[in-house]
């Protein structure tokens, strides 16, 4: 698929037009920030990382009837995916405390929650990615409380399957964000963006280690050896020791992509 023109460049993506109106080019950057912006660093083979684990949920994602952006991966670090109108709103759903949410209540980090916990960011750097509530968003026009509905309805629904699906290869899905958009060419409101390591927290379920991008924000180090290791779990990274346990976070070593 030819590459047209940069259309956007986030702070760990690219997109560029395709040679189809509908469709765009996603490419992961190797480049991470954490605190709105605020640290940065460019981590070697993340995007790559990033680009197979997002595909390879997206795809068990659409397997079960959620629909989603994902078109096809078209190389290392390109995906190509519909083109959508972005709510601009971050679908945070959490399930055990951590990051944010343990320092604005003082909850303890590990505290199991009694139910997922959906909450609503505004999507804006200048305003630090602000906490809203859904009267905020029916009052400014972000969506409607139909639309509202529709996706929190959805986030429980990609909730159970991932915590299933990482529960399987001994992770505990601690919380994640997802980004909804409506499909320029038929409106249908779908999941976009990425899942990844970058938008998610992931622990071990035995050690309770991190295996995310918390590595980078609190100087954990480690992090492409994280990330490999999610991808070694779910199947993704060819490797000889195929045991889930234990991991050893020695050496770097070579990305090795498995070719589909
Ligand atoms: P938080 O605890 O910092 O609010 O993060 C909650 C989850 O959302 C966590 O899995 C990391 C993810 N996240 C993003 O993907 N992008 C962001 O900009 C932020 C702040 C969090
Ligand atoms: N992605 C956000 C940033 O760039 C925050 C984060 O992931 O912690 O600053």
């Amino acid at each position: 698929m030819k590459k047209g023109k940069k259309l956007y460049e986030g702070k760990a993506k690219i997109i560029f037009a395709s040679a189809e109106k509908n469709l765009i080019i996603q490419h992961f950057k190797d480049d991470a920030t954490a605190f709105n912006n605020l640290k940065k660093s460019t981590i070697e083979g993340k995007g790559i990382l990033n680009n197979r684990i997002s595909e390879h949920i997206l795809t068990s994602l659409k397997d079960i009837g959620i629909d989603n952006h994902l078109v096809k991966r078209l190389n290392m670090r390109e995906q190509l995916v519909d083109f959508v109108d972005i709510f601009p709103i971050e679908f945070v759903i959490r399930n055990i405390a951590a990051g944010s949410l343990t320092k604005r209540l003082c909850i303890e980090e590990g505290t199991i929650l009694k139910n997922p916990l959906i909450e609503y960011y505004y999507k804006n750097d200048e305003l630090g990615d602000p906490l809203v509530a859904s009267e905020h968003i029916y009052n400014f026009d972000w969506a409607s409380s139909q639309e509202l509905k529709l996706i929190t309805n959805q986030c429980l629904r990609i909730n159970d399957f991932l915590q299933g699906m990482f529960r399987g290869v001994q992770i505990k899905l601690v919380d994640f964000k997802v980004e909804f958009g409506k499909r320029k060419s038929d409106g249908k409101i779908i999941l976009a963006d990425e899942i990844s390591p970058d938008t998610c927290r992931l622990w071990d379920a035995n050690t309770e280690r991190k295996l995310d991008k918390d590595r980078f924000r609190k100087d954990l180090g480690n992090i492409i050896e994280a990330y490999q290791e999610v991808a070694r779990r779910l199947g993704i990274l060819h490797e000889q020791n195929t045991n889930v346990r234990p991991i050893k976070f020695s050496k770097p070593t070579a990305v090795k992509i498995r070719k589909k």
